[in-house]
């Protein structure tokens, strides 16, 4: 059976969608996910676009040595220069180059020829292959391009040195017969094309990424770029757990395997969401909460009876836990390690005390800590950024009555008090009124979102927001079973994040 390469781009393409900006601890926490999910490439970033994508990269490429580690450059000199510098350090280092290849790109965009571009093309692809051996070409807008030029260039850029040629679906505009003849025609047509892996990298604009990537490897495509979630670019990109667990479940038509540890697809995609701030549709296949979930009287005798009556894939082959209910007050030290180990985490011994500590606190206040209650605690305890201004206490009063006030104090950079207070519409605009007027950052809150991780009337809050300052999006995130903490928490995750991204220019 032939291996299906799963190239994940959730830290480029993914990360491309709007507003999903993660900073460099965050990606590396991804990066090493993906490392334990046991993908083929990991697409680390665009080194050229900015340094802190440099940076990351650069760090990821060091600290994660199992998959290819894969910098994106366009058809650039000084862009395929710093994708090496940031990749170089990798045990196996990729250079993935592309240009755009439609007449409606290069008359618009790229305001060149064929015959410039299909230049640029083989000259990039030279360049890179003189750092390393691994060397991606993909042509922008395949899908909506003359199929002969598209022989023509990937003949040409294969003949300079690229081992993987990606056709890119860019603009989510293929569907899947079609799609899968474009890439029947690439084996047909490309004298040289048994040289390099045929790839594909689908964007879902009709809803139809998982399908023409599927169609693809039907067609003899062996590499799928997909993220976890399906994250990415407007309506996003294929998805890693629909493609890998279709792959799996239709073996026999496929004819492919993949390297994919499947039980830890459920962890990647909850740490995707949380890190992110994009939640996972109830109704997602294969992660969605209620992806495994029986409602109808008729399934759910079906399902004691004998589960595979209504369901493809047990849950537990992609990582969700049997049982959620897990520990309460009376649970110790060694109880909290236990479960932690079951979910995937491994802390330092200061992280997991400092987690342990969150936990008793939690467990005083609510009856049952669930799994989503402990991922709750790891995302506030362990993965708040380095903080400048602390929140160390906030009140409200509020009600149908009278004006909604709040005082805060915060601890500052140098460890002074700082107290302030406000009025506001609503208790939650008067505590981020007065944390303003201690912090005055400028910035616009363009989104709040706030709900419970659990069922029950003591479930801990989790609020996710996102503020805008100087045309960048910052998120925020912050757990408590009191909303008002919480979204005062958010909020100081997200301005604690804009000041960082300021001070490193
Ligand atoms: O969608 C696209 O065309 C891309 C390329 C950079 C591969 O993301
Ligand atoms: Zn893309």
């Amino acid at each position: 059976m032939d291996k299906l390469i799963i190239f994940d781009t959730t830290l480029r393409d993914g990360e491309q969608a709007a507003g999903g900006a993660l900073n460099i601890n965050e990606k590396l926490e991804i990066a090493r996910q993906l490392e334990r999910l046991g993908v083929d490439v990991i697409e680390a970033g665009f080194p050229c676009s900015s340094p802190g994508d440099f940076k990351a990269v650069n760090l990821i490429a060091r600290e994660v040595r199992v998959p290819v580690i894969c910098a994106l450059a366009r058809a650039h000199p000084d862009d395929i220069d710093s994708a090496w510098e940031s990749v170089k350090g990798a045990e196996r280092p990729r250079i993935h180059v592309f240009l755009s290849a439609s007449d409606i790109h290069l008359l618009h965009q790229l305001k060149k020829s064929r015959e410039q571009v299909l230049a640029m093309a083989r000259d990039m692809v030279a360049r890179a292959r003189q750092y390393t051996s691994d060397v991606e070409f993909s042509p922008m807008d395949a899908s909506r391009t003359e199929p002969e030029y598209i022989y023509q260039v990937l003949e040409a850029v294969i003949k300079a040195g690229a081992t993987t040629v990606n056709i890119p679906d860019t603009v989510g505009y293929a569907v899947p017969g079609e799609f899968g003849d474009l890439i029947a025609g690439i084996f047909e047509n490309v004298p040289s094309i048994a040289q390099a892996v045929v790839s594909v990298h689908c964007h879902d604009d009709l809803g139809l990424a998982t399908a023409n990537s599927l169609e693809a490897v039907r067609r003899g495509a062996r590499q799928v770029e997909c993220t976890v979630n399906g994250i990415g670019e407007r309506a996003g990109n294929a998805s890693l757990e629909e493609v890998v667990m279709t792959v799996k479940t239709r073996q026999n038509l496929f004819g492919v395997t993949t390297g994919i540890n499947t039980e830890q697809i459920y962890r990647a995609s909850r740490l995707v969401s949380e890190l992110t701030a994009f939640p996972v549709q109830p109704n997602k296949a294969i992660v969605g909460a209620n992806a495994f979930s029986h409602e109808s009287g008729i399934h759910q005798d079906g399902v004691i009876k004998m589960p595979i009556t209504y369901e493809i894939i047990d849950p537990r082959t992609v990582g969700i836990p049997a049982s959620s209910l897990v520990l309460g007050k009376l649970s110790g030290r060694h109880a909290f390690r236990e479960r932690l180990a079951e979910l995937g985490y491994s802390l330092s011994e200061e992280d997991f005390s400092r987690a342990f500590a969150a936990f008793k606190e939690l467990a005083d206040k609510k009856k049952e800590v669930t799994d989503r209650d402990i991922e709750s605690i790891i995302a506030q305890e362990l993965r708040t950024v380095a903080e400048v201004y602390h929140l160390d206490c906030v009140q409200v009063s509020c009600g149908d009555r009278g004006i909604p006030t709040a005082s805060v104090r915060l601890i500052g950079p140098e460890g002074q008090v700082l107290a302030d207070a406000s009025l506001g519409t609503g208790p939650v605009d008067a505590v981020y009124k007065a944390i303003n007027r201690i912090v005055s950052v400028p910035n616009e809150l363009t989104e709040f979102t706030v709900k419970s991780v659990t069922e029950g009337i003591d479930a801990i809050g989790e609020v996710l927001i996102r503020i805008e300052s100087e045309g960048v999006t910052y998120t925020g995130r912050g757990a408590d079973t009191d909303v008002i903490v919480a979204s005062a928490k958010a909020y100081m995750n997200a301005l604690n994040r804009l000041i960082a991204a300021k001070k490193a220019g």
